[in-house]
This record gives structure tokens, sequence and C-alpha cells, in this order.
């Protein structure tokens, strides 16, 4: 990854000489690892926009461009042909199964989709209302109550094929907590994506049989979540597993850091957009005006994105497959007509497209899921479902980077300089 070019970087009289390191897709990084220690200067860049944080061969995105790519494979490519838990193979292990290997990981994926039951106990404990993605953040750090931090290659694998199986379920139940209905079990005959849906909407009385529309619009849904490399909670796993913290408790922590609204949260907050926007009448320029505003502190949510500056290639498969499953369902969604509006709109305001905002995977997904029946608080626990494999293989390649170290950034200080303590007494 080195190359033999490098930068100067000149200040007053100092003129400091970085190598820089170029990645397979031809990008270029100043490689600034030794500027503190020989020149006393940090880089100073809140919120990370320019800051590469580690080297990574999972994921590679050309946001100016629109590229999204999992291992070097096009997603428009994989959301075609591939199913989840190929997917999750191919992230973890960096290269495509076999049919074999891919049939020994399924049933491995398989076996292993139940919970310890005394893990029910814990979910007694919630109140009722409680959201589904702190039960599953909660639930997900519970796990490595049961299965203890390990080092073997083997028994980190096996951590793994657990975690990936039991998500489901523990999502599954999350619901049934908040609906108050009884858990389902999984059942083993079903595919990955057939089971979830079996576990989530089966009632003892009626069991749910799966429409194959709904279960192919989950396969590109979890599909086209499963990676998009140094987001928020992904470098939150990273940051968090940087200190050898167990698999389990990195990967709660990105859930974590997935569930606020600037990120995965954004797919709710969509649905409640288009629906306030309904309920006021549908009057889009109002909104449009109000996310323009900055005094509003409104924003369109769905719409913009720190990496694309171009339209997201999963929101465009997205909106394809939302028309297709709701016309095959015979859904009649007035928000799907509500934010296709907004989409024209937006699109030819120049706001907009002077800051280059342009829809985001969350604008189309919340209206997949309404129409496959899974409700609004539900949505980001869906996309931790998806996102999963992505975190693991982060997790994974973080561990075994041999430059890898624990994450500690510097800041530039602006508090008060030195000054005397003054005993409370004589305050
Ligand atoms: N509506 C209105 N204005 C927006 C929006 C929006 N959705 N997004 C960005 N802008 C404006 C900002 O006000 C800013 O304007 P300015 O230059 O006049 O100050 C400019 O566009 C750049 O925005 P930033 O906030 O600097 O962009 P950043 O890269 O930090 O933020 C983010 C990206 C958080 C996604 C932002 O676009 C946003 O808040 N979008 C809405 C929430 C959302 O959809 N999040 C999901 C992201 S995708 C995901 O996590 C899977």
């Amino acid at each position: 990854m080195t190359d033999e070019t490098t930068a100067n970087l000149i200040l007053g009289d100092m003129d400091y000489e970085m190598p820089t390191v170029v990645g397979t897709e031809s990008e270029v990084g100043l490689d600034v690892r030794k500027l503190r220690a020989n020149t006393g200067m940090v880089t100073y860049d809140p919120g990370y926009g320019n800051t590469g944080s580690c080297s990574s061969a999972i994921t590679f995105i050309d946001g100016e461009l629109g590229i999204l790519r999992y291992r070097g494979y096009p997603i428009e490519q994989v959301a075609a042909a591939a199913s989840f838990v190929e997917v999750c193979y191919l992230l973890v292990y960096g290269r495509l199964p076999s049919l074999g290997e891919y049939d020994d990981f399924r049933n491995a994926l398989t076996r292993h989709t139940l919970l310890h039951e005394d893990m029910k106990k814990f979910f007694e404990g919630f109140p009722p209302n409680s959201h589904p993605m702190a039960i599953l953040s909660s639930m997900v750090v519970a796990l490595s109550t049961y299965y203890r931090d390990t080092t073997t290659e083997a028994d980190i694998n096996r951590n793994i094929i657990r975690l990936i199986a039991k998500v489901s379920t523990i999502a599954a139940f999350s619901y049934k907590k908040s609906v108050g209905q009884p858990f389902v079990y999984p059942r083993n005959d079903l595919s990955y994506t057939e089971n979830f849906l079996y576990m989530m909407f089966s009632v003892p009385t009626e069991p749910y049989e799966v429409p194959p529309v709904v279960n192919s619009a989950l396969n590109l849904l979890l599909i086209l979540h499963a990676d998009h490399e140094q987001n928020c909670s992904t470098s939150t796993v990273r940051m968090v597993g940087s200190s050898e913290a167990n698999l389990f408790a990195s990967i709660s922590a990105g859930i974590s850091a997935l569930s606020g609204p600037l990120h995965g949260g954004a797919n709710q907050k969509v649905i409640d957009m288009l629906r306030k926007i309904r309920d006021d009448g549908g009057n889009y320029q109002k909104y449009m005006d109000m996310a323009k505003d900055k005094e509003s502190g409104f924003r369109l949510m769905g719409f913009g994105h720190r990496v694309y500056k171009n339209y997201d290639p999963r929101a465009m498969l997205l909106k394809k497959s939302a028309d297709q499953a709701l016309a095959e369902l015979g859904v009649d969604d007035p928000l799907l007509d509500i934010a296709r509006n907004l989409e024209e709109i937006a699109l030819k305001d120049d706001y907009f497209v002077e800051r280059k905002l342009y829809p985001n995977v969350d604008f189309y997904s919340g209206i997949l899921y309404r129409a496959m029946g899974i409700p609004t608080n539900m949505f980001t626990v869906m996309f931790a479902l998806g996102r999963l494999p992505g975190w693991i293989a982060h997790w994974r390649e973080m561990r075994d980077d041999p430059e890898g170290k624990i994450h500690r950034p510097r800041q530039i200080y602006i508090g008060a300089t030195e000054r005397d303590f003054v005993p409370i007494t004589e305050r």
C-alpha cells in the first residue's frame, strides 16, 4: 500500500516530508502517523470527513460516481443474484463460497438460532414499550455472558456464527415483546430470511406462510445494508474492538451508534416525515422551504449523505424494488406517492442540486418495510440485521491487522489555561 511519492507540508521555516499511501482504486492518503512525533502538530478533522482511519479490503465506495462494491463485486450484481447468507460469507471471509462451503455455512447458521432459555428472562424485564433497538443492543452484549471471550480462530468463528444466527431470533423476539405476543421459535427447514419473517409474523394459532415477494424484498434490503465501509456504527465497532473488547460488546456498541436518527434511525424518521406531510394535506413546498431554512431545524430525512454526492446506488435499487413489491402485494401506499413527488421536486431544487443532496438508502427502505408489514419501530433493527456481517468483517479485519493499535484520536484543546483551584469554602 505504500507509495514512493511524498507530500511536503510547509509551515513557516519548516518543510516536512510526508509519505503517501495509495489504495487499489488509486485513492491517495497522506500518511500522518509520524507527524506529531516529528513536528509537534496534529491534523484537525472534526467528524473525520477527511480522515482515513484504517486500510480496508472489504467495501469500496466512490461517492462522486455513485459506486458501491463488496469485496470488488458491484452492488447491482450482488443484489441481483446473491442470497443474504452468501453476502455474509463474502464479507466476513473475503471471498465467494463454493457450493459446499455455502451449504456448511448455511447449516451452521441454522443450527445456532436458538437462544439459551435463560435469556428469555431478560425480555421479561424490559418495559412493554421499549424500543426494539435498545433491546437488541442489550441482548447482544448479554450474549457475551453466555459465550466467553476467545482468541482461537475456531472459537472466534463459532461466535461469529452464533451472533449472525441469534441476532435474527433476538430481533424477532424483541418485536414479539413490543406487541405482547408469545415468542415464536425458529424453524430449521426455513432459509435465514424466511425464518426471520416466520418468527416475526407467526402466532400460535396461525403460522405465517412467507410470500416469496416479501422474502425476496427482505433479502434485497439486508444485502443493500450489509456494509458501507467506515460509517458511524462501523467505526464504532472498530473503535470499541480496538481495545480488544469482545465481538459481542463491539457489535452492541455498533447497534447503539446505528440507533441515532442521523444514521440508521433515519428510515423511521423518513416515514414520520412522510406521514406528517400527508396529514398536513400533502403540502410539499412548505416542507421543502423548511428543509432549506436553517432556523427551522428541519431536514429532509432520507436525503443527503456524507459520502454520496450522487444518487445512492442502494436507493436506486430500492426504489425499483418498492415499486415492484407494492404492485405484487397489491399495496396502495399514499406515502410512496409523497416520496416520489418529494424526490422529483428536490432533485430540481437549486438548494439540493448545489449541495448534491440525493435520496439515500433510507428514503425508500421504510416504504418497502411498511409494505412487508414491518412496523416502524422495527426499521432500524432491520438495518442492524443487514449491517451485522459488515460490522463483523470490520471487527475481524481490525483484529487481524498487524499495524492495528488501540484507537485514540488527539484533540485541539480550547478550554481554560492553567489556573489555581479555589477551595469550596473560599468561593
Ligand atoms: N435536508 C436539508 N439540508 C440538508 C440535508 C437534508 N437532509 N442534508 C444536508 N443538508 C445541507 C446542510 O444543511 C448543509 O448546508 P450548508 O452547507 O448550507 O450548511 C449541507 O447540506 C451539507 O450538510 P452536512 O450536514 O454538512 O453534511 P454531512 O455530510 O455532515 O451530513 C447527513 C450527512 C447527516 C446524512 C445529512 O445529509 C442529513 O442529516 N440527512 C438527513 C438524515 C438522513 O437521511 N440520514 C441517513 C444517512 S444514510 C445512513 O446512515 C444509512
